[in-house]
């Protein structure tokens, strides 16, 4: 898995794309890519050196002999062409619209694309353009498409313009706006497009900060997913090639979504091996006291686990829980509560009453045989019950009794499936 992502950011002219790039790279202490500006550095290329765009011959020798360089820093890139800062002279309005045609070039493309990805190899990086996430990174680790109203994206340029003391008006900035994005998205060759899996943000109405912290929240909790599938690969196949697992009615598994899943508790190993055989995501239920260790608080986090007082009622954790399930999410709930348990706990019936959810029992056998599993007298059994739905107990009246029977004929229903091993 690796740890630095690559991080594209597609869109229109003024869409926000670079302020935010900027901000959220300083943040994430990753480098910042403008490759405008790389197309940019080309269409100055060609203008310095009177070359006309429809000679390949003469581009070709232009690109050959053409080094753009880019320093990073925290805030922003320097652009050298040649060995000269042009970092300034880029942004004036004949490169712009310079920047637009050369850039629907072919081998203009091809160079400028094959630079961009060796910068991103190794990951770490932020790039912004219009078909990094389409084309320069189709697998980047997060892909958004920054778009606002044309207007917006004109007063924008506007406040810029007057802020660095050029004159130019509203109407102007606003039709070449108009004409580059028409430009931009009806190239033939990468044309400005979302990506089918990009993030799409609407900065119309947004301030640079909210987009920033739009930006991290999706990574913070795609970084946690990746973390997550990838315990879930790596024990899956422990669990496959050491414990010798079998599930049984493995065809259930893919019918698991917004529900409680309800298990037997005989191992510590068991809600990472129930997590591991359910499709996408689950949350789970762990002592309070797990989270004091440093290492484990960090860990547990990132796979979904709500830590749970004991001894007393938990509000905060109900609360979580509640949330939890209402999102849509399903969550693991031993009945017994734990391992040593003598008895069944009402907690699992009270939230899928006050919930209504189907229930998922299911059953796990040898999980604490790891040698024998290991040594081929045993395996680890896994049996998926169907699901008891919630209609099943929803004429049920909201009374501790209801919640203790309901957990009590959970726990009836699970161990029940022994029967079937
Ligand atoms: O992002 P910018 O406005 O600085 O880009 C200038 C031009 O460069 C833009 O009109 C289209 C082109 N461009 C491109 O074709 N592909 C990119 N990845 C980035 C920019």
């Amino acid at each position: 898995m690796r740890k630095r992502f690559v991080i594209a950011i597609d869109g229109p002219g003024a869409s926000g794309k670079s302020t935010t790039a900027k901000l959220l790279a300083k943040k994430m202490k990753y480098i910042y890519i403008d490759t405008g500006a790389m197309y940019r550095a080309c269409g100055l290329c060609s203008l310095e050196k009177n070359i006309d765009l429809k000679d390949m011959k003469a581009l070709e020798k232009m690109l050959d002999n053409m080094e753009i360089q880019i320093k990073y820093s925290q805030t922003g890139n320097q652009i050298f062409l040649n060995g000269k800062d042009i970092s300034s002279r880029i942004r004036e309005a004949d490169i712009t619209k310079l920047s637009s045609e050369i850039a629907v070039i072919d081998i203009v493309r091809k160079k400028m694309v094959e630079q961009q990805r060796q910068i991103g190899k190794d990951g770490g990086v932020i790039m912004d353009g219009r078909d990094i996430g389409t084309v320069v990174f189709p697998n980047a680790d997060f892909k958004f498409f920054m778009i606002a109203d044309v207007e917006t994206r004109a007063l924008r340029r506007w406040k810029e313009a007057k802020d660095k003391g050029e004159k130019i008006s509203l109407n102007d900035i606003e039709k070449e706006l108009v004409w580059r994005d028409r430009n931009d998205s009806t190239r033939d060759i990468a044309p400005l497009k979302q990506a089918e899996d990009a993030i799409a943000v609407d900065t119309s109405d947004m301030t640079i900060q909210e987009q920033v912290d739009f930006i991290l929240n999706v990574i913070k909790k795609g970084k946690r997913r990746k973390i997550y599938s990838f315990i879930c690969t790596t024990l899956y196949f422990f669990m496959r090639v050491v414990w010798r697992l079998e599930i049984i009615h493995k065809e259930r598994l893919e019918s698991i979504e917004n529900c409680i899943i309800a298990a037997n508790h005989i191992s510590a190993f068991d809600p990472l091996f129930i997590g591991a055989i359910i499709p996408g995501e689950i949350y789970y239920l762990a002592k309070a006291e797990l989270f004091k260790n440093k290492l484990l608080d960090k860990l547990l986090k990132h796979v979904n686990v709500i830590p749970v007082k004991r001894g007393r009622i938990d509000k905060g954790a109900i609360r979580v829980v509640n949330e939890v399930l209402q999102k849509g999410h399903s969550i693991m709930i031993f009945p017994e509560g734990t391992r040593k348990a003598t008895s069944v706990k009402a907690g699992i019936g009270k939230f899928a009453l006050q919930l209504q959810k189907d229930i998922r029992p299911i059953f796990i056998k040898n999980s604490v045989d790891f040698w024998k599993c290991f040594f081929g007298k045993k395996r680890l059994q896994i049996i998926i019950a169907e699901k008891i739905k919630a209609e099943s107990f929803s004429h049920l009246e909201d009374t501790k009794e209801n919640y203790r029977n309901l957990a009590s004929n959970v726990m009836k229903k699970i161990l029940e499936l022994e029967n079937e091993c």
